[in-house]
């Protein structure tokens, strides 16, 4: 399985930003083939960055859309909108969920609607400190993948990827702590279970697993050889273009 390096930039960057930085990347990086580099800039910025972007060598992802294809729904934009402008799409970050109140509900339909609009969502689960010292990880992690998951047929799934991104770990979080990999590779492992009871063994090992939580081009390496994981989902890094670099760097080597 590839490597998945995903730099979520969330509201950071103008659209003129976003595009010398995404110039200044494609110089700076080769096309390595077994790491898909995706970086999901505002939704204003996508349109320029996919007229720009080299293919070979990343992809767009969108940082959020509406389930429904379009209609009366004031200041959304639709997963059919971004049909050939993004690859990918990050559904249930944990910032949506609790800054914008989505729920699973709201979630499994944009996961279905990116599905069916070709659109690789990129799921992503994880426990509050509290829901994490209360000893419900196991839960929480169970309810949100089978949630997410629900409109999601046995022949769908291996057009998903699952990013698990423990909100205490989130750099923006106050008091972010650093995941140990044995934490990570503990839900990881229970993610693939809820896959394999869900879809079956074969299937659940080709659904990518990303790691997301203040990765940095130092813990980099350790995060992807937690087994199980696939990639990174990298927020507050992924904005200083040497670092981000950097983690691809570090995602080739590990993988070669
Ligand atoms: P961080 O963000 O890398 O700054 O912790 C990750 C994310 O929120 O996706």
């Amino acid at each position: 399985m590839k490597s998945y390096i995903v730099g979520n930039w969330k509201l950071n960057f103008t659209v003129g930003e976003a595009s010398i930085y995404l110039h200044k990347l494609q110089k700076k990086i080769p096309n390595y083939r077994d790491v898909e580099v995706i970086v999901a800039p505002s939704a204003l910025a996508l349109q320029t960055l996919s007229l720009q972007i080299d293919r070979h060598k990343m992809k767009l992802a969108a940082q959020n859309a509406y389930h429904r294809d379009y209609g009366a729904f004031t200041g959304e934009i639709s997963f059919s909108q971004l049909r050939g402008i993004a690859d990918y799409c990050i559904i249930g970050h944990s910032e949506r969920r609790y800054i914008f109140r989505e729920d699973d509900k709201v979630i499994q339909k944009k996961v279905e609607a990116a599905v069916r609009n070709k659109i690789t969502p990129i799921l992503c689960v994880g426990e509050t400190e509290s829901e994490r010292a209360f000893g419900e990880t196991a839960d929480v992690i169970r309810d949100q993948v089978i949630g997410g998951l629900a409109e999601v047929s046995e022949e769908d799934i291996d057009k998903v990827i699952i990013a698990y991104e423990p909100v205490w770990a989130i750099s923006s979080t106050k008091s972010a702590k650093l995941a140990a990999p044995d934490e990570i590779a503990e839900v990881v492992k229970l993610i693939r279970k809820i896959l394999k009871d869900a879809y079956g063994e074969k299937t659940a090992e080709n659904v990518p697993i990303l790691f997301g939580g203040s990765v940095n081009p130092s813990n980099a390496g350790a995060y992807l050889t937690v087994p199980g994981v696939n990639g990174l989902l990298v927020g507050g890094s992924s904005l200083i273009l040497t670092e981000f670099a950097d983690i691809i760097e570090v995602a080739k080597r590990v993988k070669s």
